[in-house]
């Protein structure tokens, strides 16, 4: 499944404020909330409805709202915070998974240090958030551990994505769509994306 880009023009806006070197901890935290919030729309436009019987202060109507179980939203630590506070001001009575994963040094294998999902995802769309779609190896290995679960339905939101990341991801889970805000050059040979906008970790937790 091809990736979708969500060029809106906001989006792409503070996506570029994002990258550029010189912006401030804070700034680049608010700016990811802020296209998080509007990549959420677009998202989650495929959200069924269903009819509810209201009272507005002049009649009664049969009104859309929101059919089925609440989202889940998961994510990736650490980044994926950043995304999941965005997406949760939009919509806040999503639900919440969080996914810690490292990669063994020697073995390259991923080891799970955390890992906590609402009880049962069987009826459940499962939004897996991470800002960062790099090598894949980590969002694959999320989505590996994640299926065990059983959820209705995964999505992968990511802020960047390297078109290496995007071919890993969807040849090892091709029922996932990914959105992204852009897909850029490469990688390089650390794993980090080019052009990009550095660690989104340590930028959006200013640990550097
Ligand atoms: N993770 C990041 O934070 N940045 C990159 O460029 C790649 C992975």
């Amino acid at each position: 499944m091809p990736a979708t880009v969500i060029d809106h023009p906001l989006i792409q806006h503070k996506l570029t404020l994002m990258r550029r070197k010189e912006t401030s901890t804070g700034e680049f935290r608010t700016l990811l909330g802020e296209i998080s919030m509007l990549m959420a729309y677009e998202v989650t436009r495929d959200l069924p409805l269903t009819l509810q019987r209201i009272e507005t202060p002049l009649q009664a109507m049969d009104a859309p709202i929101i059919d089925g179980k609440k989202i889940v939203v998961v994510s990736i630590l650490r980044a994926g915070n950043g995304i999941m506070d965005g997406i949760l001001k939009i919509i806040p009575s999503a639900r919440v998974g969080h996914v810690g994963l490292y990669r063994d040094p020697e073995t390259l294998v991923a080891v799970e240090y955390y890992f906590k999902l609402p009880e049962d995802v069987s009826d459940r769309t499962l939004l897996v958030v991470d800002p960062m779609l790099a090598t894949g190896h980590s969002a694959v290995a999320a989505v590996d551990r994640i299926k065990k679960t059983k959820p209705q339905a995964i999505k992968f939101l990511c802020l960047l994505a390297a078109p290496e990341g995007v071919a890993y991801f969807a040849e090892h889970h091709p029922d996932v769509p990914i959105y992204t805000a852009a897909i850029d050059e490469r990688l390089n040979e650390k794993g980090y994306i080019l052009p990009g906008l550095g660690d989104a970790g340590d930028r959006m937790f200013g640990t550097k």
